[in-house]
């Protein structure tokens, strides 16, 4: 049996860095940053049903939501692990109105960080796979100061890297620096994510959709017309689709990424921009999407080509499987021709 190379993600991101003389070791550096808060975070998450760290408290996140204690914790550890390294001039949250300045006892570095401490926070409680996304750019703003708002609100298409880790029934690290997208499965024996999915590539079309139907209702109708597409019968073009959706946008991506499938959280006549965070959710993905050969669109453009106007700005999102994507693009298209008519 061939053997697997053994490899830990300090050890890749090493070798990752030595193909480009002109690196720092900066970005390396923070990505092994990220990945300590990972484990400590991914720690807190299996705890958690065990001790009081369940449940509400009490107070409003910025979109107005219920923050449990986990977001809370996810959110203080992110901060905590990344606020000193000297890698960073900027950090937002999506648990925090405003960007976060690094105190002033610590170096400023050179890249902005932007991050979601747990997504699917709603699922805590019922033992679903849940997850932290974030996404890393260059700072923009002059050198010689604090980074500032300019320097979170640029395009997707600007990222350096990207990624996410899910908490489900193992923890992995998957993440993009513009080359690929590698997976790191933590070994909980000694505490190490060691490279478990080398150079993931997503199917070109699919046979998963996943969407919240219980929105059916607001749904545009060119969305209506897709779904009942995905659920006639047609064998030669692989339908019908089969229906997956956890409710946690890292969970269902990191399903559909291996798997192929199409994730959607469309806008709706209740929600006009959709509900997921371009900042913290739509760009970190849409380019760990791209980067596997997916596609990643707001219905009719590219995700990574939408220019950010606030922090906390909600884009609907389609993202996944290319040829899916697509298809899913000329049936809104094709509708609002109809209705123009
Ligand atoms: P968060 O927990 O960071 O607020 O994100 C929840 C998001 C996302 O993970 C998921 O895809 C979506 O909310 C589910 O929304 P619905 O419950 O409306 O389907
Ligand atoms: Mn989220
Ligand atoms: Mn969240």
């Amino acid at each position: 049996m061939p053997q697997i190379k053994f490899l830990t993600l300090a050890r890749h991101i090493i070798e990752e860095e030595r193909k480009y003389p002109e690196a720092t070791g900066e970005l390396s550096n923070l990505l092994h940053d990220l990945s300590l808060a990972a484990k400590v975070i991914s720690l807190e998450v299996n705890k958690a049903g065990l001790v009081d760290i369940i449940g509400f408290t009490g107070d409003n996140n910025v979109h107005g939501e219920q923050v449990k204690k986990l977001d809370m914790f996810a959110h203080d550890m992110m901060v905590r692990a990344m606020d000193h390294g000297g890698h960073l001039c900027v950090m937002a949250s999506e648990e925090e109105e405003d960007v976060i300045h690094i105190p002033s006892e610590f170096n400023i570095g050179k890249y902005v960080l932007l991050f979601d401490p747990l997504d699917g926070s709603s699922n805590i409680d019922a033992n679903v796979s849940i997850g932290t996304i974030f996404s890393i750019y260059r700072r923009v703003s002059p050198e010689d100061g604090a980074g500032t708002m300019e320097d979170c609100l640029q395009f997707g298409h600007e990222q350096v890297a990207a990624g996410y880790v899910i908490y489900g029934s193992s923890t992995m690290l998957v993440y993009t620096a513009g080359s690929g997208v590698h997976g790191f499965t933590l070994d909980p024996a000694f505490g190490e994510f060691v490279r478990s999915h080398k150079n993931i590539t997503t199917p070109k079309k699919s046979k998963i959709y996943s969407i919240n139907e219980g929105n059916y209702l607001y749904w545009h109708p060119g969305l209506k017309k897709y779904i009942k597409y995905l659920q006639e019968e047609d064998k030669e073009s692989g339908r019908p689709y089969t229906s997956r959706y956890i409710g946690s946008m890292v969970a269902d991506i990191h399903r559909n990424l291996l798997y192929g499938g199409i994730f959607m959280y469309p806008a709706d006549s209740r929600n006009p921009n959709g509900k997921l965070r371009l900042m913290y959710e739509c760009n970190p993905m849409a380019f760990i999407i791209e980067q596997a050969g997916g596609k990643a669109s707001d219905g009719k453009n590219r995700i990574l080509d939408i220019q950010p106007e606030k922090l906390h700005q909600r884009v609907p999102v389609y993202i996944g499987s290319e040829e899916d994507v697509k298809m899913v693009e000329s049936f809104l298209a094709k509708e609002e021709v109809e209705s123009a008519k």
